[in-house]
């Protein structure tokens, strides 16, 4: 099994690359997606959960956990891609009791002022999270998802205010999680490849292609 996590500050890009490897056969899964999927849910964990997303806060290991366990499940998972977990040093402990080991990690290094510009110009299908900006990758027709014709939505937390605090989240917890990791690459257990992410679309995808 091949796996491969993309770690990124919001807005990165990861989304976009996971749609764009995903047309290539790998199966990408994203906590953040499985979480607005539980938030929709109209229950005490659903409410919960939807508390946290609309103020940038990580959601508790055993939501994410249990979240993640249970789409595996249904997956064979030969070629995977993990978007947006691990997020923290305890997520990280957390994987191979999933029995997720990983391969590669791949790191979207692109300054904050850029990811500003980015998130407030995203629009989104809620049901399968497909990406779009106003910019740099149109809907075909505005307004509609390429694929369904449904609408899009901005994200709730796509606010300036809480993609601030997501950012400052992820610049907390970022560093312990790399010094792990580079442990693990100094033993010759991991890859890990640093993507300059201002580049465009393309650009990445093509870096990223040439690592698998
Ligand atoms: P999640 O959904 O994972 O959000 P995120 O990590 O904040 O990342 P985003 O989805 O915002 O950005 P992205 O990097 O995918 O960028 P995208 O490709 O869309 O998580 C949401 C929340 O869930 C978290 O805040 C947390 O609360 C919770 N959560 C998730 N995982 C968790 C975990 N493991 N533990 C605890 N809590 C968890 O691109 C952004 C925009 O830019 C798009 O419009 C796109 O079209 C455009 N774009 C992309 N690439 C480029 C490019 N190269 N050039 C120009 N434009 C580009």
């Amino acid at each position: 099994m091949s796996l491969i996590m993309l770690l990124g500050p919001p807005g990165s890009g990861k989304g976009e690359q996971c749609a764009r490897l995903a047309k290539l056969g790998w199966e990408t899964v994203s906590t953040g997606q499985l979480l607005r999927q539980a938030a929709a849910s109209d229950n005490e964990v659903g409410r919960a959960v939807k508390a946290l997303l609309n103020t940038g806060s990580l959601v508790p290991d055993e939501h994410v956990l249990q979240l993640l366990r249970e789409h595996l499940a249904q997956t064979h998972h030969k070629k995977l891609i993990l978007d947006g977990f691990p997020r923290t040093l305890s997520q990280v402990h957390s994987m191979s009791a999933l029995g997720l080991m990983p391969n590669k990690l791949f790191v979207m290094v692109i300054p904050d002022d850029v990811i500003l510009q980015r998130l407030c110009g995203r629009w989104v299908e809620p049901k399968s999270g497909r990406v779009y900006h106003d910019l740099y990758h149109p809907p075909r027709v505005p307004g509609l998802d390429d694929l369904t014709g449904d609408p899009l939505h901005r994200r709730d937390d796509d606010h300036p205010d809480i993609i601030r605090a997501r950012l400052a989240i992820y610049h907390k917890t970022v560093e312990e999680m790399l010094g792990f990791y580079a442990h693990h690459q100094q033993r010759h257990e991991l890859l890990i490849t640093y993507l300059d992410a201002t580049d465009s679309i393309d650009s990445v995808h093509t870096a990223l292609c040439a690592m698998l």
